[in-house]
């Protein structure tokens, strides 16, 4: 039958989301989501929303939440987009700043949608392998710049692994490409407090350098889908005034989104009781003979005891009520991605896997 849509379009595969049980009793450790609620401030505004306002537009830059978030960072507001999640602020930086047919680059393994939104653009992903103990791979920038990518997109922490990769080797990479260097921070909320780790001071030294951030994890809003870019004002702006849709973000998300970001008590109460059951979770699954590699983000990356299949666990699993993530890429297949859960979901999953084990 004649195809319709373009050629590119055709020959691509698109996204597969992790899965999204309807049932409530299922432990859902798949998608990084966070196990505690979010701020009561968002209940709250959530309350006070006047629906007939609803008949208007909302307003169309986001502007309380940009103000909100740009005094959190210590920006401009014309330093930050908002976006609906994470996911909308790479879409909007592959149509406005990759040409069709130049590679967009990135680390093997990645955030499996950079290499879909750049297959709808029309042009080819790089991935160049992490370096030993997952480290950011040192030809980065030279591959990159070779086969031309205008834009390279690093996650830090890095997921699936966990590891935070240093300021300064990203400061390096930022120097030393030619295009644009998008770090994906949408699990930094999660990173330990003490190293003081905050990537802002990049995009004010770098011009070419983009933060994403999500309110997805770190404040426990998935479902709200909101999230934002912090860069300098020259790569804010095209995005802003020419590529974004005309009202990307509803009213109620903008109002919830604003009211999450103003209650950073919470979210940080929270990141450290993650924190905490990240360091349980990983202890209970090293003690089971998992080899577990430190994680700074809101999920583990834990290797399966040597003569184990890690997919036949992750069925086995799933027959239990308890969805992970498995990964079926060589050189990866023998891990899970377990995001982290609630005390009592850890505890459920642990004493699964050490039935399954026995
Ligand atoms: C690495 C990474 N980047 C970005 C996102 C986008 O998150 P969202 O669109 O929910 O803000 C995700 C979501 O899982 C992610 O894992």
């Amino acid at each position: 039958m004649k195809h319709y849509e373009r050629d590119n379009i055709q020959r691509m595969t698109g996204y597969t989301w992790g899965e999204q049980p309807g049932r409530a009793d299922v432990i859902k450790l798949n998608t990084n989501e966070n196990p505690y609620p979010p701020s009561p401030a968002v209940a709250d505004a959530l309350a006070g929303i006047d629906t007939r306002l609803l008949r208007r537009y909302p307003p169309p830059l986001a502007n309380d939440f940009r103000n909100q978030a740009a005094s959190l960072h210590g920006v401009e507001r014309d330093w930050l987009i908002a976006t609906n999640g994470g996911d909308e602020l790479l879409r909007l930086l592959v149509t406005t700043f990759m040409e069709p047919g130049t590679p967009l680059a990135t680390t093997a393994p990645s955030y499996s949608l950079y290499p879909v939104l750049a297959a709808v653009q029309g042009c080819a992903t790089v991935e160049v392998p992490l370096g030993p103990g997952f480290s950011l791979p040192e030809d980065l920038a030279s591959r990159a710049n070779a086969a031309g990518a205008g834009l390279t997109c690093v996650v830090n922490p890095h997921a699936p692994t966990g590891t935070l990769f240093p300021l300064a080797e990203l400061e390096r990479l930022a120097a030393a490409l030619n295009g644009l260097l998008l770090i994906d921070e949408a699990y930094v909320d999660f990173v330990d407090p003490e190293g003081g780790h905050d990537a802002v001071s990049l995009v004010r030294r770098h011009p070419n350098v983009v933060l994403l951030r999500t309110l997805s994890k770190g404040y426990a809003l998935a479902g709200l889908r909101f999230g934002y870019g912090i860069a300098q004002p020259h790569i804010i702006a095209p995005m802003l005034e020419k590529t974004r849709d005309s009202y990307n973000l509803d009213l109620i998300a903008q109002v919830l989104a604003t009211a999450a970001i103003s209650d950073q008590a919470w979210t940080r109460a929270n990141a450290e009781r993650v924190r905490s059951q990240r360091q349980r979770l990983r202890e209970g699954l090293v003690a089971l003979g998992f080899e577990v590699p430190p994680s700074q983000a809101n999920f583990l990356f834990a290797r399966v005891p040597a003569d184990r299949d890690a997919l036949k666990l992750k069925t086995s699993l799933q027959t239990s009520g308890i969805l992970v993530r498995h990964f079926p890429t060589t050189g990866l297949d023998d891990r899970l991605r377990i995001s982290i859960g609630s005390e009592e979901e850890n505890r459920v999953l642990l004493l699964k896997l050490r039935e399954w084990l026995e």
